[in-house]
């Protein structure tokens, strides 16, 4: 029997998933190489931004649309530490405030656009896009390995047309794994094998200890493990909204620490639009840094494929999302990472400041 759901006469039913934005957050907004003299346009969270390095070197990151007639400072040029815009001549300050105008000897009052708050943290530069005097470096998320040399860490940004909360519950529910990435790094032991799950203010844990599992395609390549079966831990801290990161041990079955094959991944959740995100992605591995081409060879092919994997399956869901975000939807018991995510995203919704008030 199909038991067809409509929403009562009246009631406006909420979306499935959340599409508000979080902005009293810090945002991955670059890697710290990106930023150069040459100005670099991004859009986060919907605002176009142009980011810029002074003289100094310090990062720099203005709205990207001037305020005389909204052309893209992005495509201006430098002088010092100021950006002159290319269409009429208008020059701003790093700060944001119109310094020149060209033919008169006043500037407007008025006359600035936004600057946005940085923080730079070893490869990436981190965005406050909300109030900026709530902006509170220490709330950056501490993520003390990406510091470490005795990591191999290998970079990649890609831009997808999928929203961002779709991006979330995929990395949410890693039983996708068993088929999505059937032929890479799913096996069946991931989707059979519960999870642990907890929630600790704006973080959310997912825990999945799997023993004796299969070694999956991948794996074998790069751990030369081809005999025999592993232990496979996947151990998700999720710090919402921006931070997801997902630490990975394969071991032989049953053996210590001194045989396993650490990999630690940042997955940088930024917002690009409602409907596209940047996964700004730093893979850290325990094994491979005496091994520089083969890592380049064969460990970033590897994880360049499952994201593509991952990429196909998030933009069919995207197209695939009625209009107006809600449908009947059904969760079962590895959805519980998933469920609490949600709810720890709408309660920091509910605790935005005024001026970045977003009605769901
Ligand atoms: S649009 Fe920038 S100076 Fe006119
Ligand atoms: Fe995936």
């Amino acid at each position: 029997m199909t038991t067809i759901s409509r929403p009562r006469a009246g009631a406006v039913p909420r979306a499935n998933l959340p599409e508000a934005f979080i902005y009293d957050e810090w945002y991955v907004a670059a890697w710290a190489e990106e930023i150069t003299r040459a100005p670099m346009r991004r859009i986060i969270l919907d605002e176009p931004i142009v980011f810029y390095r002074k003289v100094d070197g310090t990062a720099t990151a203005l709205i990207d649309r001037c305020v005389h007639r909204a052309y893209p400072l992005s495509v201006g040029a430098l002088d010092g530490d100021k950006i002159v815009c290319g269409y009429h001549g208008f020059v701003y300050d790093a700060g944001g405030a119109c310094v020149l105008v060209p033919g008169q000897s006043t500037v407007p009052r008025s006359a600035a656009v936004r600057a946005f708050p940085l923080v730079e943290r070893g490869p990436f530069v981190w965005i406050w896009m909300g109030d900026p005097e709530r902006a509170d470096a220490s709330t950056v998320p501490e993520l003390p390995w990406i510091h470490d040399g005795a990591w191999h860490h290998i970079k990649d940004l890609a831009t997808i047309k999928a929203r961002y909360a779709l991006l979330v519950d995929n990395l949410m529910d890693l039983s996708h794994e068993t088929f999505i990435h059937g032929a890479t790094i799913g096996s069946m032991d991931i989707v059979e094998t519960p999870t642990t799950t907890e929630t600790d203010g704006n973080i959310v844990r997912v825990g999945r200890h799997m023993e004796g599992a299969e070694i999956p395609a991948n794996f074998k390549r790069y751990t030369g493990l081809t005999d025999g079966t592993i232990d496979r831990w996947q151990d998700i801290e999720y710090h919402v909204p921006a931070c997801y990161t997902l630490h990975i041990r394969v071991a032989p079955r049953g053996a210590g620490d001194d045989q396993a094959f650490f990999t630690k991944i940042v997955y940088a959740l930024t917002p690009e639009t409602k409907h596209s995100t940047h996964l700004i992605r730093l893979i850290s591995k325990s094994f491979g840094h005496n091994q520089p081409e083969w890592v380049a060879s064969t460990i970033s092919r590897a994880h360049t494929q499952v994201l593509e994997e991952d990429r196909v399956a998030l933009e069919l869901l995207e197209e695939n999302l009625p209009a107006d975000g809600h449908w009947q939807e059904l969760s079962v018991n590895f959805d519980r990472g998933g469920l609490q995510w949600r709810r720890v995203f709408r309660q920091r919704l509910g605790q935005q400041s005024e001026a970045n008030e977003t009605i769901e």
